[in-house]
């Protein structure tokens, strides 16, 4: 058994103790244990890794943007242990022989854990299409999306979800409420895109929110969590929309979709998370190159990076007193876990051992050039985060004193 010892976050709060682990398992929890390898991190935090519900790798044919290795590694240095990957990449991932050939394709490939999503198309019989994390739906068109517009495809769709047992992620923006013109700003951005596009899509779920596992992804503004509030439907928020809005002079490197909203959004989205009341944090990882985001503001795409960013940030938070740490926890690492079916975000016995040492002295300033996705930049330019010192990935130190180890170590998650 080895053993990892330093201030702990078991059964809701902090204290010092010590997580005993064999065969990547945590097997015991205690005040003292002695074992094989003793990991001593004295007063720094040991938390359990992050479980991200909503990455694009780009794998297969936009490893341009990004690719797995350099998804993966930018993940592990923001302290995320997990990611889902999302299906809307060339080819999109939504039949068997796209998912097995991704699946093929990244193998051995990630720093990381990982879980791969299945789109669903028109033309996707969901019940061929094998193991997977979930689905994903789309409802408006985003970057190499594949739509599903029509009703029946929609009922079609929940049902056989409902019947295979997995979650079904939602992009939720009414295609029919959409603008395509030519836009030269945020504030455009968010005219042509406007909230309505978001209730109108999640008042559209609610029919379906009895036959499926319904999760709503990135929500935006602040109509839609009354909804989601009354619903069984679970939701994400992502860090940009709790962090940043369309006052900011971002350009396009804050073009997004749903987009940046106002600033009272922002602030009852991250109002509500701090309070609990967000059920899942993801960062909807979505890179692009500079030359394609320097295109000019209607032609550049859509989505910023986050995975590396997302969990480190709110940290930074949790150590200047804005938010509760067991409310991150919960929202970045468990709940994720528990609706995916991921035998990771808590340390407990049983769970794999991803752990996540912090020192809450050491809050740093984010410099995008410094980060490790291969776009080369961040829209959080200057924001503090607390990076981790050392990660573990199932009881080995994948992160130590800033170097890494075991490239290639990470693996799928079985699909129980
Ligand atoms: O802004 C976005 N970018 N929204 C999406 O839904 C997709 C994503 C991407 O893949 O770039
Ligand atoms: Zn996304």
């Amino acid at each position: 058994m080895d053993v990892v010892e330093g201030r702990l976050f078991f059964q809701g709060r902090l204290q010092r103790a010590c997580v005993g682990i064999e065969d990547g398992l945590i097997v015991a929890v205690k005040k003292v244990l002695r074992g094989g390898e003793h990991f001593d991190f004295g007063d720094r935090l040991v938390l359990p890794g992050a479980v991200d519900p909503h990455v694009h790798f780009r794998e297969p044919g936009l490893t341009h943007k990004e690719d797995f290795r350099s998804g993966s590694l930018s993940a592990l240095h923001g302290g995320v242990t997990c990611v889902l990957d999302m299906p809307n990449t060339v080819p999109p991932v939504i039949d068997r022989a796209a998912l097995d050939d991704k699946r093929e394709a990244v193998r051995g490939r990630s720093w990381i854990d990982y879980g791969l999503f299945a789109g669903i198309a028109p033309t996707t019989d969901v019940a061929s299409l094998g193991p997977c994390v979930g689905y994903k739906v789309f409802l408006g068109s985003s970057t190499q999306s594949v739509l599903l517009r029509e009703e029946r495809d929609l009922a079609k769709a929940m049902d056989a979800v409902g019947r295979a047992g997995r979650v079904v992620s939602v992009h939720a923006e009414e295609e029919t409420l959409l603008t395509h013109r030519d836009e030269r700003s945020l504030r455009e951005h968010e005219e042509c895109r406007p909230r309505q596009a978001e209730t109108a899509a999640i008042e559209r779920l609610t029919a379906y929110q009895e036959r499926a596992r319904i999760n709503v992804c990135h929500v935006s503004c602040a109509d839609s969590l009354a909804m989601l509030k009354a619903s069984r439907m679970g939701f994400e928020v992502a860090p940009h929309h709790m962090l940043l809005d369309a006052s900011l002079d971002l350009e396009a490197w804050g073009k997004v979709n749903p987009p940046l909203r106002r600033k009272a959004d922002r602030e009852a989205l991250f109002q509500a998370f701090c309070r609990g009341d967000v059920p899942m944090l993801a960062t909807d990882h979505a890179p692009h190159a500079p030359e394609e985001k320097e295109r000019g503001f209607g032609e550049a795409p859509s989505g910023v990076p986050g995975v590396e960013t997302g969990f480190s940030m709110l940290l930074a938070l949790v150590k200047r007193g804005f938010l509760p740490l067991a409310v991150l926890l919960k929202a970045a690492c468990l709940t994720p876990a528990r609706t995916f079916g991921v035998n990771k975000g808590e340390i407990a016995e049983g769970r794999d051992a991803d752990l996540v040492v912090v020192d809450p002295r050491e809050i740093v300033r984010i410099k995008g050039k410094e980060l490790h996705s291969k776009c080369g930049w961040t829209p959080y330019e200057g924001r503090e985060a607390l990076f981790p010192q050392a990660v573990f990935l199932r009881g080995r130190p994948v992160l130590r004193d800033g170097s890494v180890q075991e490239e290639g170590r990470g693996r799928e998650v079985p699909y129980a």
